[in-house]
């Protein structure tokens, strides 16, 4: 890789920036003063430092933001603005969003350019359960729970025509919102096409705000205020590899 990417892609300057920086002799390539910023590293095993601080090399990139709603779940949209967008600081060059919220949906989604695990992720085999807080507009009874829980009709097709159940699902009752609806955090081992807004329909409600708190081993934190994100801690990266 040239030494002028990967120190763009450490977020170090512009091209023309970097150019100006190694000239200076702020970078050095195994303690030598780089010369060029054209010049080839070997960015695995050659130790780069950018004003004597390490540059350690990662080929992929992750991050957890906290979606706002507003906003579309893709790399590029005509009209609306995106969560690539909301990546000021990142160069986004190949990231795209695991999965997708719908437009009024805020919380976590995890946005990488590693592609293998975004298919491992959202793999129908390999779903990772996923747990959303939902507000409805009408209390929920504990018979209703039950069936969110059970498995629902919520209008999907089996090839022979037949109903395609949910999955089994774990529903609980949470504090009521400042509004004075009714919230609960559902987790489902699935991704359907706006699936939880369906399931709470199939039991004759309706979801006024929905947010998703969690993602396999991710968690979405009160310090990471709505519009935020922070890369993934490397314990996040190995669990959600590992599926856990
Ligand atoms: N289910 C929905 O209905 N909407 C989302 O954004 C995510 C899950």
């Amino acid at each position: 890789m040239r030494l002028d990417k990967f120190l763009a892609d450490h977020n170090i300057g512009s091209r023309k920036q970097i150019k100006e920086y190694v000239k200076n002799g702020r970078c050095r390539i195994n303690g030598e003063p780089a010369q060029k910023s054209d010049v080839h590293i070997d960015e695995e095993n050659d130790e780069i430092t950018f004003d004597g601080k390490l540059l350690s090399y990662s080929r992929f990139h992750y991050f957890l933001l906290n979606k706002p709603a507003g906003v579309v779940s893709a790399t590029t949209d005509g009209s609306s603005r995106t969560v690539l967008d909301l990546l000021k600081d990142e160069n986004i060059r190949g990231l795209s969003p695991c999965g997708r919220l719908d437009i009024d949906t805020e919380g976590l989604l995890l946005i990488t350019d590693d592609g293998v695990l975004i298919h491992e992720l959202l793999s129908p085999r390999k779903h990772v359960d996923k747990t959303y807080e939902a507000h409805l507009k009408s209390d929920i009874s504990e018979e209703e729970i039950k069936l969110l829980e059970e498995g629902l009709d919520i209008g999907d097709k089996n090839d022979d025509g037949s109903p395609f159940l949910t999955l089994p699902a774990h529903a609980r009752i949470g504090e009521r919102d400042e509004e004075g609806n009714m919230v609960v955090y559902l987790s489902i081992h699935e991704g359907r096409f706006h699936q939880v807004k369906r399931m709470f329909e199939a039991v004759g409600n309706e979801v006024v705000f929905l947010k998703r708190v969690s993602m396999g081993p991710l968690k979405l934190t009160d310090d990471l205020s709505v519009g935020d994100y922070r890369p993934l801690t490397k314990e996040e990266i190995t669990l959600l590899k590992a599926g856990k």
